[in-house]
């Protein structure tokens, strides 16, 4: 039997008496991208930062390309090819914008035999003109606004060539017209090949998003978690149309 590119299995993080996370199961392939989804406070953040190492589950476990990733440090998660972008930004505000993305472009997984300065400095503008922020590239990290420290947290992680890509909320702070480039973007990035030497085969997705006209025109499967909980798992079209999914997201005023 061949092993599963992603297993999720009764993934569980409380944080005192709440549970954040709720006994979460799933599996993907290399192929896929993942939309989830779920009312404020479901749990979405916590499980991206469960699977990448950011935070310790208290059960459960995380199997990655045939490696147990639960409790690693994000650094080995991030080698191993699994790198996700954060809702809340943090980049070197004084650092010029491209040497944020050339740390990421130090990472071994990305850092060749006999790459130098030069050519991490190529790479890394790859990265931010794919996120669509290159012409700003020598400023500091500090004059970016909202949407655009979203590009960059892009680009950070795509420049660390990663088999699995999490994005949290890649569209937050984005304009329509922005959300629209950005998701155009993050199709042709699965596609792989485009992007200078980055990405020969797209990386797989999982996208947490709250506007799902855009992510239902990405993902290729949805999973919705409420209260911490898997409620729903399946095509786009099936997941619209599922009651459950309606009452969860009607029953906390609707997004
Ligand atoms: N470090 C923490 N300490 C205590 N409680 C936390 C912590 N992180 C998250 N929570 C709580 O866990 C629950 C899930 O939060 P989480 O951020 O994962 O939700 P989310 O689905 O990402 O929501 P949103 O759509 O608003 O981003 C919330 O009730 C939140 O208040
Ligand atoms: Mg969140």
């Amino acid at each position: 039997m061949s092993q599963a590119f992603l297993e999720v299995k009764e993934l569980t993080k409380k944080f005192g008496g709440l549970t954040a996370v709720n006994d979460v199961s799933f599996s993907m392939e290399r192929h896929q991208i993942i939309g989830l989804i779920g009312p404020n406070g479901a749990g979405k953040t916590t499980l991206l930062r469960l699977m990448t190492g950011i935070l310790k589950p208290d059960t459960g476990s995380v199997r990655f390309m045939g490696q147990e990733m639960a409790g690693k440090k994000t650094w080995d998660i991030v080698n191993k090819g699994m790198v996700s972008t954060f809702q809340n930004m943090r980049p070197f505000r004084r650092l010029p914008i491209i040497a944020n993305v050339m740390v990421a472009c130090l990472c071994p997984r990305a850092l060749k035999r006999g790459e130098w300065v030069k050519k991490i400095e190529a790479k890394a503008m790859d990265a931010l003109e794919f996120a669509g922020i290159s012409d700003m590239a020598k400023e500091n990290a500090s004059v970016l606004s909202q949407g655009d420290l979203k590009r960059l947290e892009v680009a950070r992680a795509i420049a660390t060539e990663p088999e699995l890509l999490l994005l949290d909320e890649p569209f937050g702070g984005l304009s329509p017209a922005e959300t629209d480039l950005m998701a155009k973007s993050i199709k042709r990035l699965h596609k792989g090949g485009r992007f200078g030497r980055l990405h020969s085969e797209g990386p797989a997705m999982i996208i947490v998003e709250h506007k799902l006209q855009w992510l239902m025109m990405i993902a290729t499967r949805i999973i919705v978690l409420s209260f911490g909980t898997v409620i729903a798992d399946g095509p786009p079209e099936e997941i619209i149309k599922n009651p459950t999914v309606v009452e969860a997201y009607l029953g906390q005023g609707g997004n």
